[in-house]
C-alpha cells in the first residue's frame, strides 16, 4: 500500500523570549547568541500548557487540512523527549483529547530525530496494510528541562509542535527513501536524567536539567547532516541537484551552513526558521515543513529532504516527493 502526507499543522506558544530578555537573566548577549547560533527569539509554553496540549493543537490543524475526522485515525504517534508523564504515553493524552477513539497511541523518543523516526514508522504501518490513517505529531516542552542559569544551553531551545497526517493512497508513495540510525556510545554527550534512572527520586534537583557537551554535539551534527543527506538522496536514486528544498533540524545555523557547504547546496535551497523558534528538538523539522508549505516554498512535485540529528546520538532523514494534491 502506498502512503502520502495529506495534512500538516503547527502550534507555537504565544510567549516570545528574546535574546534581549535572556541578557537580563544570564551572562550572555544578543550579539553572541545571534552570531554563534542564528537564534533571535524562541517560544516558551504557559504554565497550563504541556507537550500534549501543543500536540493536540498542531494535530487538529493537520486533521483539518487533511479533511479527516479524529475518529478515522488508526494510530497516533507522538515524537517527544519532554513528555507530560513517563506513563502513559503523551500520545494517549492526545488521542483522548482529539477523540481518536480506539486508535493505537504511543510515543517515540529519538530526541531531535524523533519526528522523522515517527514519520518513517507511520509509513511502514501503512505499507504493511495495517493502518490507513495515522497522525504523526512532534511536540516538545523543552523549556521545562532547561537550567535557566546555564547559558550554554538555555539560549538554544524553545517549545512548539508540528504534525502531519499520513494516509494510505492507492496511487503513489511520497516517501522515496529513508535512513535512520543511532550511536549509543555518544549517549552522554546530551541527556536529561529522569527520576526512574537515578537511585533517589528527589525532585527540584539540577540533575533533571539538560546536560550537553556543545562542542562534540556540534561536530557530530555537521557530519550527520551531511552524511545522512547524502545517504538518503543516494537511496532515492537521486542527485543532490535534484533536491528542491532541504529542511534540516534547526539547531544552529553554523551547523547547517557547514553541512550544506560540504554538500555544495546553496542557501536558497535550505529552509531556516531557527531565528524565530530556536531549537524545538523533535518538533523542529515538523514545524519547518509546515511553514515551508505555508510560505509556498514547496510546490507540487518538489523533492524535499528532511534531515535531523540529536541526542542518542541519533540521526534520521527522508526524501519526500511533495504531492499532497495527488491523494486519491
Ligand atoms: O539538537 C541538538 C542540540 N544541540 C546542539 O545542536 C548544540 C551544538 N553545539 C552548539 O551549537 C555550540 O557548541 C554552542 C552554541 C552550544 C556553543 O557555541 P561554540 O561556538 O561552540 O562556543 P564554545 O562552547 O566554544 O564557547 C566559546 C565561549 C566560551 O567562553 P570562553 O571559555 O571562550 O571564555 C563560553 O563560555 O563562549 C562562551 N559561551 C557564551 N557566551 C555568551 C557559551 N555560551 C554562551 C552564551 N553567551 N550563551
Amino acid at each position: 500500500m502506498h502512503a502520502q502526507i495529506t495534512g500538516w499543522g503547527k502550534y507555537l506558544p504565544e510567549r516570545v523570549l528574546t535574546n534581549k530578555d535572556l541578557e537580563k537573566t544570564v551572562d550572555t548577549s544578543d550579539e553572541w547568541i545571534e552570531t554563534r547560533t542564528g537564534i533571535r527569539e524562541r517560544r516558551i509554553i504557559a504554565d497550563d500548557e504541556a507537550a500534549s496540549t501543543m500536540a493536540v493543537a498542531a494535530g487538529r490543524r493537520a486533521l483539518e487540512v487533511a479533511g479527516l475526522s479524529p475518529q478515522q485515525l488508526d494510530m497516533v504517534i507522538v515524537a517527544t523527549s519532554s513528555p507530560d508523564r513517563i506513563m502513559p504515553a503523551t500520545a494517549a493524552l492526545v488521542q483522548n483529547e482529539l477523540g481518536a477513539e480506539g486508535a493505537a497511541a504511543f510515543d517515540v523518543n529519538a530526541a531531535c530525530s524523533g519526528f522523522i523516526y515517527a514519520l518513517i514508522i507511520a509509513y511502514q504501518f501503512i505499507a504493511a496494510g495495517a493502518c490507513e490513517n495515522i497522525l504523526v505529531v512532534a511536540s516538545e516542552a523543552v523549556s521545562r528541562s532547561i537550567d535557566w542559569e546555564d547559558r550554554s544551553t538555555c539560549v538554544l531551545f524553545g517549545d512548539g509542535a508540528g504534525a502531519v497526517v499520513v494516509q494510505a493512497n492507492g496511487n503513489a508513495t511520497d516517501m522515496l527513501s529513508f535512513v535512520m540510525g543511532n550511536d549509543g556510545s555518544g549517549a552522554d554527550l546530551l541527556y536529561i536524567h529522569h527520576p526512574c534512572g537515578l537511585p533517589t527520586n528527589t525532585h527540584n534537583d539540577k540533575r533533571y536539567y539538560m546536560v550537553m557537551d556543545g562542542k562534540n554535539v556540534f561536530r557530530f551534527g555537521v557530519a550527520a547532516l551531511a552524511d545522512v543527506s547524502r545517504q538518503v538522496i543516494d537511496a532515492a536514486g537521486l542527485n543532490i541537484s535534484d533536491i528542491d528544498l532541504f529542511i534540516p533540524h534547526q539547531a544552529n545555523n553554523r551547523i547547517t551552513q557547514a553541512a550544506m557547504k560540504a554538500l555544495g547546496i546553496s542557501s536558497e535551497k535550505v529552509f531556516v526558521n531557527l531565528d524565530r523558534y530556536g531549537n524545538t528538538s523533535a518538533a523542529s523539522p515538523a514545524i519547518a515543513l509546515c511553514e515551508a508549505v505555508e510560505q509556498s516554498r514547496l510546490k507540487q512535485g518538489d523533492m524535499v529532504v528532511l534531515v535531523a540529528f540529536g541526542a542518542g546520538l541519533s540521526w534520521a532523514a527522508t526524501v519526500l516527493r511533495w504531492q499532497p494534491d495527488a491523494y486519491s
